[in-house]
Parts: structure tokens; C-alpha cells; sequence
């Protein structure tokens, strides 16, 4: 069978200095993620490797690490797709470790929450409590709907330069969504969220290297989203924004229930 060797980060702040390497070589099996590997040494050969995960399919966001120097989620990488029997786990950059390969995403979440991360409607009322919905054409969807699928797992923040070199910038995850929600038709909040990005440690830290869109396992592009945010922004301070059209309420539903015609069983006793 063959054989795979896991390079993977250690770091206990009650004992250890700093972090350092340890080396495991465990049997690979056909379909092996990073994260099966993981859970492989944590069951088989040491049970104090500390790691989180929960969904196992790539949508809790809660496996980001660092893999072979690239932030990917690790139940989403398989080992084959590597191209090496050589693999190194490191806990995500730009972030402080807790432990082994648990980072601390408190500062995402925080930079997350500053930016307004919600709809902001003119009826604060019907938002809470809604007695309808609201009607949404598919441009309408199409302008923010792809910047929706952020999981907020961390990778594009590991990935940016900007970050690293400025912790307090507020990065792609948060100025990407600020944009999604900027960018819905239910929302007002505009305003607000551009007085947050245009702070010092805001969107013109950008420099659009691209590195967040490369990292993100969703598909979403971050770095498109700060640009389009960018503009919004500039063209608000020029009085050149269009205003956008108050998204309406859709008719309210029907109080009884449309009758349904059953269709006959088709199997007899
Ligand atoms: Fe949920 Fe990896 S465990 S995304």
C-alpha cells in the first residue's frame, strides 16, 4: 500500500515556544482527502493532534488550513489531486493559532461584523417581522447572488498580502460582503458601509493582487467585489450613484391554501 508522509504543524502555547513540524507517515487509500489523513493520524497515532472540521462536504468552512503553502479546506483536497506523497499542514496564515491547526477567527468575524453584514431595508419593521416577501428579478439576483455563497472559512484572508501586512486591514472576506449586501436591491445601508471601507485601515489598502478570488473554494471573487465597491464609492462621493429603485413587496400570500388535484394511485391493490 502506499505510503504518504503528513508534515503537520504542532503548537501548544501552555508548552511550545513556537510551532514547529512533526512528521507522520500514514497509509493513503483511494479518494483521501487532507482532512481523512488528519482524522487517520488523530484516530491511529496520536489523539492530542488538535484540527476542527465539521461538514466534511466543503460548506461549514470550518477546515481552512494551509496545505502545501496554498490555504484550501481540507476535507475538500484530495490527497491524489496533491500530485505528491508529501504533504504539509500548517494552521492559516494571518490568523493566531489556538492550537496544533486551530486558528482563532475571532478578528474575520469581528471585521465581518463592523461591515453591516445584514440587509438594512427602508421598512427596519418588515425586515424583522416580514408579512411578505420581497419581489427580486433574476438581474436583480444575478448583481449580488454570486459574492452570497462566501462561507466565511477564512482562506481569502490567509491568501491576501494586504492582510499580512496590515492586521487591522479590513481585507476580502468583510469588503466583499459589504459589497453584496451594497449591491441588493432590499438593502439602504450603503452609507454606512462606505463609511466603514473608506477608514485607514479600509478598501484602499487594495491592491488588487487577486490572491483572495484564487483561494476561495466557492467560487466567489472577492477581488471583483472590492472593486465594484470601489466604484460604487467613488462615484457616491462624485454624486454620479444611481439610486437604486426601493425593492417592492410581493403580494401577500393567499390566506387559504391552493387546492391541489391528487393524481390517481397508480399501483392497485
Ligand atoms: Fe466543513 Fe471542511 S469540514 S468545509
Amino acid at each position: 500500500m502506499q505510503e504518504l508522509t503528513f508534515r503537520v504543524q504542532r503548537y501548544n502555547p501552555g508548552e511550545n515556544k513556537e510551532p514547529y513540524l512533526q512528521e507522520f507517515t500514514i497509509p493513503s487509500s483511494q479518494g483521501m482527502t487532507v482532512l481523512d489523513g488528519l482524522i487517520y493520524i488523530k484516530e491511529n497515532v496520536d489523539n492530542t493532534l488538535s484540527f476542527r472540521s465539521s461538514c466534511r462536504m466543503g460548506i461549514c468552512g470550518s477546515c481552512g488550513m494551509l496545505i502545501n503553502n496554498f490555504p484550501m479546506l481540507a476535507c475538500h483536497s484530495p490527497v491524489e489531486e496533491l500530485k505528491t506523497d508529501r504533504i504539509e499542514v500548517r494552521s492559516l496564515p494571518n490568523f493566531p493559532v489556538i492550537r496544533d491547526l486551530v486558528p482563532s477567527l475571532d478578528p474575520l468575524f469581528a471585521k465581518h461584523k463592523s461591515i453591516k453584514p445584514y440587509i438594512i431595508g427602508p421598512d427596519m419593521k418588515e425586515v424583522e417581522a416580514p408579512t411578505s416577501e420581497y419581489s427580486q428579478s433574476r438581474e436583480e439576483l444575478e448583481a449580488y447572488v454570486q459574492f452570497a455563497y462566501c462561507v466565511k472559512c477564512g482562506l481569502c484572508m490567509a491568501a491576501c498580502p494586504s492582510v499580512a501586512t496590515d492586521s487591522l486591514f479590513l481585507g476580502p472576506q468583510p469588503l466583499g460582503q459589504a459589497y453584496r449586501y451594497c449591491a441588493d436591491r432590499r438593502d439602504i445601508g450603503a452609507k454606512e458601509r462606505f463609511h466603514v471601507a473608506d477608514s485607514p485601515h479600509g478598501i484602499w489598502l487594495c491592491h488588487l493582487a487577486g490572491a483572495c478570488s484564487e483561494a476561495c473554494p466557492k467560487g466567489v471573487d472577492p477581488a471583483l467585489a472590492i472593486q465594484l465597491l470601489k466604484r460604487a464609492m467613488v462615484s457616491d462621493s462624485l454624486r454620479l450613484r444611481k439610486k437604486k429603485k426601493p425593492a417592492s413587496l410581493a403580494q401577500p400570500p393567499a390566506t387559504s391554501k391552493p387546492k391541489i388535484d391528487v393524481p390517481e394511485f397508480t399501483v392497485t391493490q
